[in-house]
């Protein structure tokens, strides 16, 4: 048996970024290299990289290129030089909150370290990356206790290695659940508009051989109608302090349908995706991208052209339709307290 690659979107080349153009996949697999902050904000911002684990180690490569590129002499100089980065980033994507945990760690690293700011912003980096990998794995173990033998699994979007620094957070549950022998099924929504789940899922799955069908979105209710569904397991956003969670628009409408049909419905994420300065979801701020993501598909126009578009690119998910929250350091149930 070939051995399963490890997928990265997100790594280090001696004084570069690379980045997997996920906008291409599954046609071309291209590499990309940067070397300047802005051109990797506006990486983040047209979904070059996406997925929130993966989003935040990319802003913080981001911080590391901007010390890089720094001419200051002095501190203060640099100091003011990562400002202006980190406000660049952040700017970008405004719901994934890993994205701002990565800038203000990336930022007291550098605040610690006043006088080797650079080599230590590089290897606090890494740090952040290979925990990212490691926090996927634990939370891979503590999910897959959930899953059933047998067990035919829906999940949105893209949680997988793509949308991390490698392994998964939803995808990396399967992953961890089909090296149990457990899992006899995936059912992978498209999801739209930018069909995370067709382009990006499906492909993660094929390279690692695990066994799967492509729905499209509007397939999920009739699915759990026929007793088909066993669980529902998705990625998160941001997850507010009462485990409100955001994700991809369309989950919520999943957990709404998994709860009417009794199908559990779990949450995988890192603690880095727990925002404990919200306390519920109406707080959490929603994305809205461009109408030209749904008057098409693809490059195909789907629309008339002047049709005003409505598109939210997240949903919050309440806590009460929420079986539990996978986090690498265990399972939390309602009423949560992350600790
Ligand atoms: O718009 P995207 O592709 O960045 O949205 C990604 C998602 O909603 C994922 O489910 C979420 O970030 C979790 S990824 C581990």
């Amino acid at each position: 048996m070939t051995p399963a690659r490890f997928i990265s979107p997100v790594w280090w080349a001696r004084d570069r970024l690379m980045l997997l153009d996920q906008r291409l996949l599954p046609t071309q697999e291209i590499e990309r290299a940067y070397r300047r902050w802005e051109d990797v904000a506006e990486a983040i911002r047209t979904l070059v990289v996406r997925g929130a684990p993966a989003i935040g180690v990319a802003a913080a490569f981001g911080v590391a290129l901007a010390a890089q590129e720094s001419r200051a002499t002095t501190f203060d100089g640099l100091w003011a030089d990562l400002e202006t980065a980190s406000k660049g980033l952040a700017a970008t994507r405004p719901t994934a909150v890993n994205l701002f945990w990565a800038l203000e760690r990336m930022k007291r690293v550098a605040l610690a370290a006043r006088d080797l700011p650079l080599e230590r912003v590089r290897a606090r980096l890494l740090a952040i990356r290979d925990a990212d990998i490691a926090a996927n794995q634990a939370m891979g173990a503590h999910g897959a206790a959930l899953v059933p033998a047998n067990a035919r699994i829906l999940t949105h979007c893209n949680a997988g290695a793509l949308a991390t620094a490698g392994y998964g957070t939803a995808l990396g549950v399967i992953r961890a659940a089909h090296a149990q022998g457990k899992v006899a099924q995936v059912w992978v929504d498209e999801t739209r508009p930018v069909m995370q789940g067709s382009r990006l899922t499906a492909w993660e799955l094929v390279c690692e051989g695990i066994p799967h069908r492509l729905i499209a979105d509007v397939v999920a209710a009739s699915l759990m109608a026929r007793g088909e569904v066993d669980l529902v397991v998705t990625g998160a956003d941001r997850i507010a302090a009462n485990g409100d969670t955001a994700n991809k628009i369309g989950t919520y409408s999943l957990a709404v349908l998994a709860r009417h049909h009794r199908v559990p419905f779990y949450v995988a994420a890192p603690f880095s995706t727990i925002d404990p300065a919200l306390p519920s979801g109406e707080h959490i701020p929603i994305e809205e991208r461009d109408a030209a993501e749904v008057r098409r598909v693809g490059s195909h126009e789907t629309a008339p052209p002047d049709s005003p578009v409505f598109n939210p690119a997240f949903d919050v998910t309440p806590a009460r339709l929420i079986a539990a929250i996978i986090t690498e350091r265990g399972v939390f149930r309602s009423p949560y307290r992350f600790e």
